[in-house]
């Protein structure tokens, strides 16, 4: 009894547990000046919530305790990957801002094959999460594989959370995830689980046999281990984390790695205006290299 009761108070000690303000400052500037992610006073709670789970993983009992490790040498060596994995957004979908597939589809692949080109067509998902996006660029383009017999492609997808690559190597997603799918698509490139009570599917080794998956930090001062160029660049609902100057930074560093006249795709919800990036505007958050 005593036992239990020891136990129960040392759960509500972790309750208890509150992210202070100057913790929070400390987590927020590192976010920040290390990752480029906003952090402001508004997002303290969501950062306590994120952050209790892995707190508690690790029998500790105060946010300062963890902040201490954290910022240690073991714990910049051992724990960052698992703080990037807690504090990052990685909300993503298959077809997620449909405009964009159906652009490459009708625009760039027809201008791409026009130009003779006898390369394969390259394609960079900064910022990929889990992996949908990269597979939905998969299927676009394995379609116009299927009636173009010369074309061919490789795909590289980049991010900071190692938990969203290794789930992006996998490619098993919850069948609900793929409702969005038009079934023609599933029925060619998406595999489904036995399992009636938890139904998966997994993406066909057609869609992973062109795709590279690489740890990258968009705040590096340049991207030195992406040693190529691309036609295409999807950045889209990352740079929303950053702020104007950051974004104007990664855009820069981005076009650097994207062919003369190659095509750079951005989230709805954010913009160039204003910028001096070497892009110009094609339609709403799609843009080109000068
Ligand atoms: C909301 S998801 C967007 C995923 C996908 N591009 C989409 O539009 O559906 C944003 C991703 O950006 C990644 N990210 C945030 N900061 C980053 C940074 N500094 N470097 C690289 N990736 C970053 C996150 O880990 C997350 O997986």
């Amino acid at each position: 009894m005593e036992g239990d009761s020891k136990l129960y108070s040392k759960e509500l000690d972790c309750f208890k547990a509150e992210l202070s303000e100057k913790d929070f400052e400390a987590f927020s500037n590192f976010i920040y000046s290390e990752f480029g992610i906003k952090m402001p006073p508004v997002k303290r709670v969501m950062l306590q919530g994120r952050l209790l789970k892995r707190i508690r993983q690790l029998n500790m009992k105060t946010y300062s305790e963890y902040k201490d490790y954290l910022f240690s040498s073991e714990g910049q060596k051992e724990e960052i990957f698992n703080f990037l994995n807690v504090v990052t957004t990685n909300k993503t979908d298959f077809f997620r801002e449909p405009v964009h597939f159906d652009f490459l589809k009708s625009s760039v692949l027809p201008e791409y094959s026009n130009k003779g080109i006898n390369e394969p067509f390259k394609i960079w998902s900064a910022g990929c999460s889990s992996g949908e996006e990269l597979y939905t660029i998969s299927m676009t383009l394995n379609e116009y594989k299927a009636e173009h017999r010369s074309f061919s492609f490789s795909m590289l997808g980049t991010d900071i959370s190692q938990n969203v690559l290794t789930k992006a190597a996998k490619g098993i997603y919850a069948s609900s995830k793929v409702d969005i799918v038009p079934l023609e698509l599933k029925k060619k490139y998406l595999l489904k689980s036995k399992d009636k009570e938890n139904p998966t599917i997994k993406v066909r080794p057609e869609l992973q046999s062109n795709l590279r998956l690489k740890y990258l930090n968009l705040m590096d001062s340049s991207y030195s281990n992406i040693n190529e160029t691309f036609d295409v660049v999807f950045c889209r609902n990352v740079l929303i984390y950053f702020d104007r100057k950051t974004q104007e930074s990664v855009i820069n560093k981005l076009s650097m790695h994207l062919k003369p006249g190659g095509y750079f795709f951005i989230g709805h919800s954010e913009s160039l205006t204003g910028m001096d990036v070497p892009l110009e505007h094609i339609k709403p958050t799609i843009f080109r290299k000068k």
